[in-house]
């Protein structure tokens, strides 16, 4: 089965435009130097740099990403973006559930399972990252916890095209830490999620639907990583604010078999 790689830059709240535009013109030069197997690319800066992003990526296949969304397509929500103003700006994908918004900012599955359905209506891609907390692992929940928030998240879909969404598994205490997942911990619950979407979808889709790790992902993990059956990506952070790193992971991600 292949399921080309997918790798993405989460900015977070860093970098000006000018910033942006540095970063995604010398990214775009050193991918286009990269040999050996296919790997599909995409960086998720702040709003405020999302459209000078993808005009530096005119002519290459890297991909922007915003970092989340309202549902609404418009109208009084002062402060929100809608999907079609990401689409405007350039985006093909937009991240949404990622542990900090769920954390900090009150998002919880209802909430990404309107802004899944508001993105696919608007012709864009959600990134729909889950993962447990440490206290939950150590409870042993780590499963009903990725779980529910796959089945609620993604509650009545139906979606039937596995390259209109990506699922990222990011478990919380391996965000920002240094404390990677060991393969085999992303591997086991990456493997049941796509059992999952079997069960949610189609064994189609089951097959299709591109899974990545998140959580501190570097040079020198990377390809172990993505070495793992069910892992077909990486959604990255810190490391992917230093052009150099990310172009590694990238590399290590090329090495995966297919
Ligand atoms: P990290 O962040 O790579 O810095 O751990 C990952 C993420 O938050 O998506």
């Amino acid at each position: 089965m292949s399921r080309t790689p997918l790798i993405v830059g989460n900015w977070k709240m860093n970098k000006t435009i000018k910033e942006t535009k540095d970063f995604c013109l010398r990214l775009k030069n050193e991918l286009t130097a990269q040999k050996n197997g296919p790997v599909e690319v995409a960086v998720a800066p702040p709003f405020t740099a999302l459209a000078a992003a993808a005009e530096a990526f005119l002519g290459s296949t890297i991909a922007v990403a915003a970092q989340d969304v309202f549902w609404a397509e418009s109208g009084a929500f002062t402060g929100e973006i809608s999907p079609p103003l990401l689409a405007d700006a350039g985006c093909r994908y937009a991240v949404i559930g990622h542990s900090e918004r769920r954390q900090y900012f009150g998002e919880n599955d209802e909430s990404v399972n309107k802004k899944a359905a508001a993105l696919m209506k608007a012709g864009l891609i959600p990134i729909l990252c889950l993962g447990e907390s440490l206290k939950e692992r150590q409870g042993g929940l780590a499963f009903s916890v990725v779980e529910r928030q796959t089945r609620e998240g993604l509650k009545d879909l139906g979606v039937k095209n596995p390259a209109d969404l990506i699922i990222a598994y990011e478990p919380v205490w391996a965000i920002g830490t240094g404390q990677t997942a060991t393969p085999q911990q992303a591997q086991e619950i990456q493997a049941f999620l796509r059992k999952l979407l079997r069960e949610l979808f189609s064994p189609a889709m089951a097959q299709g639907v591109r899974i990545l790790y998140g959580g501190s992902v570097k040079p020198d993990n990377s390809a172990e990583l993505m070495a793992m059956e069910d892992v077909d990506g990486a959604l990255v952070g810190g490391a992917s604010l230093d052009v150099q790193f990310f172009v590694e992971i990238v590399q290590g991600a090329r090495t995966k078999k297919k």
